[in-house]
């Protein structure tokens, strides 16, 4: 991976449509950078339709790494057109002439780790950083905001509630998981990655307090929960 422009990650030309209520109005972005992580989770899958929805609403340049598992589960090349960029991991392309999670560590102006799994948060929680997608993680000085996504009895054991707080402690915004509905038996469950909308007005209300960042407007993801943003375009699908 060079440092030229696909290798950046592309920005929309500009924002091309206002984010509903309940998103930030804009992102505390001061170059614009933003690096989305995948983790092996199913809910990793609705990644590329996340960086395209980010893109169409914040105008931001966007790179995104995976972990191994999370290769596994979303297609590269959707997530590659979705973000305008090359994505990054598992490997580490030390042929390339730099330090790769440096590059990416250093390039965020935010991180969003969606989904993260148990395996993720357990690691990060207690600063191991065994993977480039845990290195980018654990360290950069940027934002980073933790969507976990657990199955059901996983997300009953005393160590998520354990690992969760000690992250939130080490400084990652954890975003409150959300009842879900099982890959597995198709039965809701505790424990589902927060929904698109719900991750949007959690960083919104957590960055109104930052500098740079703005309220989004009103309370919880008005016209998103019903799948539309301002310019009436279903921000859940993707084409
Ligand atoms: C279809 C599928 C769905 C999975 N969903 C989850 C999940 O929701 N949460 C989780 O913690 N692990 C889940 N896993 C297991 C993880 O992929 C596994 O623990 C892996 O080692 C995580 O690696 P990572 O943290 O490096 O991505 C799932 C695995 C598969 C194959």
């Amino acid at each position: 991976m060079t440092d030229n422009d696909s290798a950046t990650g592309k920005a929309m030309p500009k924002a091309v449509a206002r984010p509903p209520k309940g998103a930030p109005q804009s992102l505390p972005l001061p170059r614009g950078q933003l690096v989305l992580v995948g983790c092996g989770a199913f809910a990793v899958t609705q990644l590329p339709n996340l960086a395209v929805v980010l893109r169409r609403w914040y105008g931001c340049r966007i790179r995104a790494c995976l972990t191994d598992a999370g290769s596994r589960l979303v297609a590269r090349d959707a997530l590659a057109a979705a973000t305008g960029s090359p994505v990054w991991g598992p490997h580490w392309p030390t042929d390339q002439g730099m330090v790769p999670h440096k590059e990416l560590a250093d390039w965020a102006d935010m991180v969003i780790v969606a989904p993260a799994t148990a395996n993720f948060v357990a690691k990060a929680a207690h600063g191991i950083a065994d993977s480039l997608a845990l290195s980018v993680v654990t360290g950069t000085a940027a934002p980073v905001f933790v969507a976990p996504a657990y199955s059901e009895h996983a997300f009953a054991r005393p160590s998520t509630a354990r690992n969760l707080r000690l992250l939130e402690e080490e400084g990652y915004h954890v975003v409150p998981t959300e009842r879900a509905v099982s890959v597995h038996n198709g039965r809701v469950a505790e424990g589902g990655m927060a929904s698109m909308t719900s991750l949007l007005g959690f960083i919104g209300r957590v960055t109104s307090t930052m500098d740079g960042g703005d309220e989004p407007r009103g309370e919880g993801p008005a016209r998103a929960g019903h799948g539309l943003d301002e310019e009436g375009a279903r921000v859940d699908g993707t084409r």
